[in-house]
């Protein structure tokens, strides 16, 4: 198999699909890695430490989508980088399609396969290629909020922690997944009031023993969290429906009933915001203001701390390249049904139910588009 790895193009994207030791795995396996040039340099890793591993460094993306058959990214295509897909290319990166009508159907019409990272499942039905980013994001969410609760930046003005004599800060955090536990590992660590809000009772009763008694939790209906609001200086929104669209959590009306300055952190911004008043921001410009509530909607945040999150990311998706690899996409999907999972687009169809639904698009099984895949094969 030849695969190749781009360097990122979204704004602020510092992170690589593949790191030296994903080339050795690749190269002693006998595939040809295709590098483009710098692909590394954000996370550190020069091009010759690549190529030291068997990568031939090619110049641009142009030449590197003309060698290679299965395409490793990191982030969403970006327009100039969707036009260079063919139908025989197989693309494994995070998509979050269900908050993206227009990049879904550019995908359908490139006849491309599509692995969608943060809809591969494992065999306990949990997300092996989101969590390590998870954890990286949900760590990040409570720095970014503390840091824009500091008055210079717009926030209230107050100190996580608190001193001694001085009460520490209400942090509200709403899914208790990956991401919510982590960041609530940190406002705990930062000594704040926490709070963690899910509907999964099962996951309630993991936090609770996890938390050891230090964060309380509690069910999510839309009352408990409306009646907490007000106390809140920090919201942490971090739900995830499987392959859908994020439900709204926090209303613009409830924004009314929380204090002025306080921080909301939307990390479900990738799958469309959970917070009504949600809109895509970038570590560049991070925040704005609605209705004097700070918000931070950062889409890629992990992209911030590239030298952490390569590595934690290329760690978890090196194994499934392997095998991508190896077997090709119709074998790998055939022996592992949790890749299956993965496969948001084939054959110029929509594979994905919570993708079709959201966007508006037919919805075709995926062992039927998997067969327009390996008629065109044949
Ligand atoms: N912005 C970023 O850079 C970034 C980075 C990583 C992850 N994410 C996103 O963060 C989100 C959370 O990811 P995760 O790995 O923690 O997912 P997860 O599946 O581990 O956790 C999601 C949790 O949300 C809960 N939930 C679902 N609906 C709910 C509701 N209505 N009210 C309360 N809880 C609800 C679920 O029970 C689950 O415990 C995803 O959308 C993911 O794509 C964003």
């Amino acid at each position: 198999m030849k695969v190749g790895v781009p360097t990122e193009v979204k704004p602020d994207e510092y992170r690589v699909a593949l790191t030296p030791a994903g080339v050795r795995e690749l190269s002693d396996a006998g595939h040809e890695v295709y590098v483009q040039r710098g692909a590394g340099m954000g996370s550190g890793i020069e091009d010759d430490a690549y190529a030291a591993q068997g990568a031939s460094i090619v110049p641009g993306a142009e030449e590197l989508f003309a060698a290679a058959e299965l395409i490793v990214k990191v982030k969403e295509p970006q327009p100039g980088v969707i036009a260079r897909l063919e139908p025989r290319h197989t693309l494994f990166t995070y998509l979050h399609l269900a908050a993206d009508a227009e990049l879904t159907r550019s995908l359908v019409d490139s006849g491309a396969t599509c692995i969608a990272y943060e809809t591969v499942e494992d065999a306990s039905r949990r997300l092996p290629l989101l969590a390590p980013m998870s954890e990286v994001a949900g760590k990040i969410a409570t720095q970014a909020g503390a840091f824009f609760l500091e008055k210079p930046l717009g926030g209230r003005g107050i100190l996580l922690g608190g001193v001694p004599g001085v009460a520490a800060a209400n942090v509200v955090i709403i899914g208790g997944g990956v991401v919510g536990m982590n960041a609530a590992f940190i406002a705990l660590g930062m000594e704040a009031t926490v709070y963690v809000y899910d509907r999964n009772i099962d996951r309630l009763r993991e936090l609770d023993i996890a938390f050891g008694g230090r964060a309380d939790t509690c069910f999510a209906s839309t009352l408990s969290i409306e009646e907490r609001l007000s106390e809140a200086d920090l919201v942490i929104g971090a739900v995830l429906v499987h392959g859908a669209r994020a439900p709204h959590v926090v209303t613009r009306a409830q924004l009314g009933l929380m204090k002025r300055q306080a921080v909301l952190v939307d990390v479900s911004i990738d799958q469309g915001g959970c917070f009504e008043t949600s809109r895509p921001t970038t570590h560049s410009d991070p925040v704005y203001e609605v209705d004097g509530v700070t918000h931070y909607c950062v889409t890629n945040m992990p992209g911030a701390v590239p030298i952490t999150s390569t590595y934690a990311l290329t760690n978890a998706t090196m194994p499934y390249v392997l095998h991508l690899a190896l077997d090709g996409v119709l074998g790998a999907v055939d022996a592992n049904p949790g890749l299956k999972l993965g496969v948001n687009v084939a054959a110029g169809q929509v594979c994905y139910e919570g993708v079709a639904d959201a966007v508006g698009l037919p919805y075709v099984p995926v062992d039927e588009a998997l067969r327009g895949v390996a008629a065109r094969a044949a």
